[in-house]
């Protein structure tokens, strides 16, 4: 499939200082007004009639707790390079990122999805955010060292830029006496399609 015809995505995060984002399988932290933010930019999609995607690695599928998979309202797409079948609950199964962009951009399919969002982890988000396909990056900035075992890549400053956008609220937040805040970034040479 050509640039053009290939659906743009948008990568969500929360990192700590050290650019964790994992430990134990798990999340570092509880924060239940950044996963409400993550449900309401992960699932609202623009055009009506449509529904959003998320892709993810196997191991954050099963960082899920069971009975939010899949998450709702979203088409749930989970990459791995030894399942054979879709974890159950799961929409699609993709051996690569690139096929999963491809499946999700393909006439029957894509004209039923609006946005789709990276939602991790480490690797997926390296593979990600080197394609002329990521848009925006919408990241949590958590202020925590907490030890991590899952990292998110450094973010290439020439290719992506820090934006604002009116329905990020980019002031302080806190929650169980953890400050964090939202920034978005977008890739600056981005194929126009
Ligand atoms: N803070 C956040 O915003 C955030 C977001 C997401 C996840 N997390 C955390 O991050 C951790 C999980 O992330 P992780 O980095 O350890 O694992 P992950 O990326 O979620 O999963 C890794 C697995 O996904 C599959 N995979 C990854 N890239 C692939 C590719 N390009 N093509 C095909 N398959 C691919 C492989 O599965 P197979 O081994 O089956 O081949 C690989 O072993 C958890 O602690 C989770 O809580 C945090």
């Amino acid at each position: 499939m050509s640039l053009l015809n290939l659906k743009k995505f948008n990568i969500i995060v929360a990192v700590s200082k050290d650019m964790g984002i994992g430990v134990n399988g798990d999340l570092p932290w509880r924060l239940r007004k950044d996963m409400k933010q993550f449900k309401l930019l992960t699932s609202n999609a623009i055009v009506d009639g449509k529904k959003n995607a998320v892709v993810m690695g196997r191991k954050t599928w099963n960082s899920i707790p069971k009975k939010f998979r899949p998450l709702q309202n979203r088409v749930n797409v989970v990459l791995s390079r030894n399942l054979s079948d879709p974890p159950p609950g799961a929409d699609y199964l993709c051996g690569s990122l690139e096929k999963a962009i491809n499946l999700l951009s393909q006439e029957s399919i894509g004209d039923q999805i609006d946005l789709v969002w990276i939602i991790g982890g480490s690797e997926v988000y390296k593979e990600a955010m080197k394609s002329p396909q990521c848009h925006q990056l919408y990241i949590t900035r958590v202020d925590s060292t907490v030890e991590c075992d899952a990292f998110f890549p450094a973010i290439d400053s020439s290719k992506y830029t820090k934006i604002s956008l009116p329905n990020i609220d980019e002031t302080e937040q806190e929650e169980n006496g953890i400050k964090f805040k939202y920034e978005v970034y977008e890739q600056t040479n981005i194929s126009e399609n």
